[in-house]
């Protein structure tokens, strides 16, 4: 490895950072004997960082050994030690676990949605604020007991907005109430959310956190991690949230393939209970794309069958897999075919369910005639009475197009986010044959 005993310190740190992509055999000796010879503290924390990518058990020896210099160096040590550190396994939930100021975070714009099926499920729910939820349970299985939820936390601070060190300082966190542990320590993974930071304060106040959590038996470690804390900065305040992570979330996994466009799943969990009639059995995604919409609105009546229709090849493939995956062939067909296409569409159907496509890509050319065709589709095969919701960002061709359509009538209008995108989102009924 020629270039890591290169005469200019930076032609050896790239040499290493390249050696730590590489791998292959004779990297960790290398790099080993590369850092035993190093004197420039600046080069030293890219060899570290080097033997943490590699991370076999070699690099893992190599990294036990090292004896950092400068606090870069201790820094690079911490993320390279994590990143070969053992996956956080052995937390449960205690069966005994009271727990007070317990949260969903939920789509915003959705949170009704959200609500209804915790009580669907017995759950208590009640609205904080947008995008929050707060919820009495139970705390084994709740986080895959609710589609319509993005993670299950709890509030550990509270304080005013931007005062990031003062609101780490008051946080509580009695983990040990709520999570049995096999170690003493539970490792997190830390985040400072919806605010711009220079690197400078996102490490002080990183500093603080791992100060503040370390007697609480709280370890720094974002590679593998069994809980999330995540300091968010909202406009009224500055909150801490502990998420925890390790119970597996199963919720999504027929998910193995999704498209570019692909509709959050969470979102997609929410917009089929909004569309979802009484007595609904014929069921039409005209852009389906990876057939989550689908899979999620199957997933909710076992006696509705269902129909995608999707113009991309690739969108084909990812949802008849995932379609397989979840285990509903029988119930969901998916088709390669215009969704503007009548042809395409069945006789009649009972409830559409489209996000269609936002303009964002370049096979999304004349978009205002697909909306067009689509909605001419809707209007003509939806029975009397039926459900017809459209998710786009792309508000103004469809906003101009219902008032058009006069035979769908818009029940309901909505703007959710997703994504940090605002969607537009229409449940429209058919108006009934009878005069
Ligand atoms: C926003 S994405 C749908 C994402 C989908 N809900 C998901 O979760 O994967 C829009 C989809 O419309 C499809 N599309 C674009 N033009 C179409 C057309 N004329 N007919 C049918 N599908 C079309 C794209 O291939 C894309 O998969």
């Amino acid at each position: 490895m020629p270039g890591l005993t290169d005469e200019s310190p930076q032609g050896r740190r790239i040499a290493a950072i390249a050696l730590g992509k590489r791998g292959g055999p004779g990297a960790v000796a290398a790099l080993r004997a590369a850092l035993a010879r190093e004197e420039v503290l600046w080069v030293r924390p890219s060899m570290i960082l080097a033997l943490g990518k590699i991370g076999d058990d070699d690099a893992r020896a190599a990294l036990a050994d090292v004896e950092p210099r400068s606090e870069a160096e201790s820094e690079a040590l911490r993320k390279a030690r994590d990143r070969v550190s053992a996956p956080a396994t052995g937390f449960a939930w205690r069966s005994d676990a009271t727990v007070e100021r317990l949260f969903a975070s939920v789509p915003f714009g959705l949170e009704d949605v959200a609500i209804a099926e915790a009580a669907e499920r017995q759950i208590e729910a009640t609205l904080v604020r947008r995008g929050v939820i707060a919820l009495r349970a139970p705390l084994p299985g709740l986080r895959n007991a609710l589609r319509c939820a993005y993670d299950v936390r709890f509030l550990i601070a509270e304080g005013a907005p931007g005062a990031f060190s003062e609101t780490i300082a008051k946080a509580r966190v009695p983990w040990r109430e709520w999570i049995r542990s096999e170690s003493d320590a539970l490792p997190y993974r830390f985040s400072l959310e919806n605010v711009r930071v220079t690197r400078q304060q996102f490490s002080d106040v990183l500093r603080l956190a791992r100060e503040t959590f370390a007697p609480l038996g709280l370890i720094d470690s974002p590679s593998n991690y069994a809980a999330m804390l995540r300091v968010e900065a909202d406009a009224d305040a500055t909150r801490i949230w502990f998420v925890p992570t390790f119970e597996p979330d199963e919720r999504f996994a027929y998910r193995l393939a999704d498209v570019g466009a692909s509709i959050n799943p969470v979102v997609g969990a929410c917009l089929a209970r909004l569309v979802r009639g009484k007595a609904s059995h014929v069921v039409v995604d005209p852009t389906c794309g990876s057939g989550t919409l689908l899979i999620e609105r199957a997933l909710l009546d076992s006696d509705v069958i269902l129909s995608g229709i999707d113009i991309s090849p690739t969108a084909i493939r990812a949802a008849t897999g995932n379609v397989i995956a979840a285990k509903l062939a029988s119930r969901i067909a998916i088709r390669q075919a215009d969704g503007g296409d009548s042809a395409a569409w069945p006789g009649r159907c009972d409830e559409v369910l489209a996000n269609l496509p936002f303009g964002n890509r370049t096979e999304d050319r004349n978009l205002d005639g697909l909306y067009r065709r689509v909605v001419g589709n809707i209007g003509r095969t939806l029975a009397p009475g039926g459900r017809a919701l459209l998710y786009t960002a792309h508000t103004k061709t469809l906003i101009a197009l219902l008032r058009r359509t006069p035979q769908l009538a818009v029940r309901e209008e909505r703007r959710v986010e997703s994504g940090g995108l605002q969607v537009g989102l229409w449940l429209l009924v058919k108006a009934s044959d009878r005069r």
